[in-house]
């Protein structure tokens, strides 16, 4: 875990990086929105599962919060969600339904305290309505984003992640050409799927997010970026004509084991 910051007044962001041998390092954050209501945006790894309670553990205390809001089942989403519901007794878990459901099948989710969302549905959350947004891009049927009418920031889940050089603690800390090639790449591999749509039609998904016109991201997979939405879904329009992303083969995998016993 990296050190837990405040990302806008009422925001506070748990980040991570993991490392891609080869490639950099994917930003893997977790969000507190400190509503009257207070939210947390997902649940971190479980392989650092003690820091990232140590983590939330100095925004919030756990008993505060009212709503862990889950964008999608996927594991880097979900680390620690078991333990965060004891530590949270008074959270409900915001989530898609089919989220629930696939859960289901590996631990017994607690149905009584489950908020079922799918993409327009909205809570109020005291001070604020946060509104489930399907981001243009995804890898999990269950994905849905924030849209957080009070401080105009977008929840993008995966979506306009990037792989980086290096850690950073802010978008603006990465070169233009960084963000770009990290974008697209990162969007490609995680969305291989959006090699298939017809940009015209891809185009108009991003045109709701356009009219959206969020202030703020906060991916999952990016550090937080103020003002740049023009510029990320004018890079999100190249990657459908993109070269499709090609995940590492058995030979890349050799040349990695090797580095690794090379420099032990
Ligand atoms: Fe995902
Ligand atoms: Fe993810």
């Amino acid at each position: 875990m990296d050190k837990p910051h405040q990302a806008m007044p009422d925001i506070e962001i748990l980040p991570a990086h993991f490392p891609i041998p080869g490639m950099g390092f994917l930003a893997v954050n977790a969000f507190v929105i400190k509503a009257r209501e207070p939210v947390l945006v997902d649940t971190g790894m479980g392989i650092e599962s003690e820091e990232f309670m140590k983590a939330l553990e100095s925004v919030i205390d756990p008993q505060d919060l009212r709503w862990v809001w889950l964008t999608h089942d996927d594991a880097d989403h979900t680390g620690n969600i078991q333990r965060i519901l004891e530590a949270a007794p008074s959270a409900r878990l915001a989530a898609n339904s089919l989220a629930v459901l696939r859960m289901s099948t590996s631990w017994p989710v607690p149905m009584h305290r489950v908020y079922w969302l799918n993409s327009g549905d909205s809570i109020s959350v005291g001070d604020r309505n946060l509104t489930a947004v399907r981001p243009p891009m995804f890898d999990n049927p269950t994905t849905i984003g924030i849209y957080d009418n009070k401080s105009e920031a977008f929840f993008s889940a995966d979506c306009f992640g990037a792989i980086i050089p290096s850690p950073a603690g802010n978008a603006d800390d990465l070169t233009e050409r960084d963000l770009a090639q990290g974008m697209i790449s990162w969007e490609s591999a995680d969305s291989p799927w959006v090699h298939m749509v017809k940009p015209n039609e891809f185009n108009q998904t991003l045109d709701r997010i356009r009219q959206l016109a969020p202030k703020m991201i906060f991916s999952a997979h990016l550090p937080p970026a103020r003002g740049k939405i023009e510029q990320f879904l004018k890079l999100l329009a190249t990657v459908p004509t993109s070269t499709p992303f090609v995940t590492p083969n058995q030979t890349a995998l050799e040349q990695i084991l090797a580095q690794m016993k090379g420099g032990s």
